[in-house]
């Protein structure tokens, strides 16, 4: 059975104090009886501390939102798998649309920072996801397959197993314009199935895959009740308690 999972990606946002509290502030309003998978993605700085916190909490971990290529070395300014491991982390999102967008990484670089993660057990949430125009030239279900191909085709089933799938449509990423319900589920269901012909079925049924881009505690309730959305990866409203927490009762 694939697990329900509700991810806040801070991005570049929240001062210490700011992160220590709303993670407080999610943690006692935690739904008890839930399945729900929570994972916070704060900054690096604080990601420790708040694994810390959340460490009497076994539905809750802790993401980073990035890690080096690299092992270990002389690349200053750099974090590493190794590193995120050692200070409690237990995800790393890879392939953002931010980060190949700004700092042009390449399903290429995807692949060696995938490997790296689980190298050094860390879960990996790979993101992918077409812009507008590739939406509007309907070459979007092309682009998502080949962002997958490139990145995650190469792995073992073993391997497999420790990748999240998020499916962020670039276009709705801070955007306010949410995909609908029916655009996300048949990108989903799109992803579920060549994972199938890849994996095989056992293999995509167990892969959960989240929706990201605008989800708020509006539509979560909608998108979540898809039969191949099995949670998000929220950025703006992660930023907000009583949001986030509304977010992850949206199951
Ligand atoms: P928003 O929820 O702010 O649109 O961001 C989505 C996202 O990029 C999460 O990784």
């Amino acid at each position: 059975m694939r697990k329900n999972i509700v991810v806040g990606n801070w991005k570049m946002n929240l001062k210490r104090e700011e992160s220590l509290e709303l993670v407080s502030a999610v943690l006692s309003k935690l739904p008890e009886d839930k399945n729900t998978e929570v994972v916070f993605a704060p900054s690096f700085l604080y990601l420790y501390k708040i694994a810390k916190l959340c460490s009497d909490f076994e539905r809750v971990k802790v993401s980073a939102q990035n890690c080096s290529k690299e092992g270990k070395g002389a690349f200053t300014g750099e974090i590493s798998s190794e590193m995120i491991e050692s200070s409690n982390g237990d995800y790393v999102i890879i392939g953002h649309s931010e980060r190949r967008e700004f700092f042009k990484e390449t399903n290429a670089d995807l692949v060696q920072k995938i490997n790296m993660a689980l190298a050094n057990n860390l879960k990996v949430i790979f993101c992918c996801g077409e812009r507008l125009n590739q939406r509007e030239e309907s070459t979007h279900f092309d682009w998502v397959k080949q962002q997958i191909n490139e990145s995650l085709f190469h792995l073992s089933v073993a391997d497999f197993n420790n990748i999240v799938i998020a499916y962020e449509p670039i276009w709705a990423i801070g955007t306010g314009i949410t995909a609908t319900s029916e655009q996300a589920q048949e990108m989903h269901g799109f992803i579920r199935t060549i994972i199938s012909e890849k994996f095989g079925n056992e293999i995509a049924e167990n892969t959960s895959i989240l929706y990201g881009g605008s989800c708020n505690p509006n539509n979560a309730k909608d998108l979540f009740t898809q039969k191949d959305i099995d949670g998000g990866l929220i950025g703006g409203a992660s930023l907000n308690a009583d949001d986030f927490l509304a977010i992850i009762h949206s199951f």
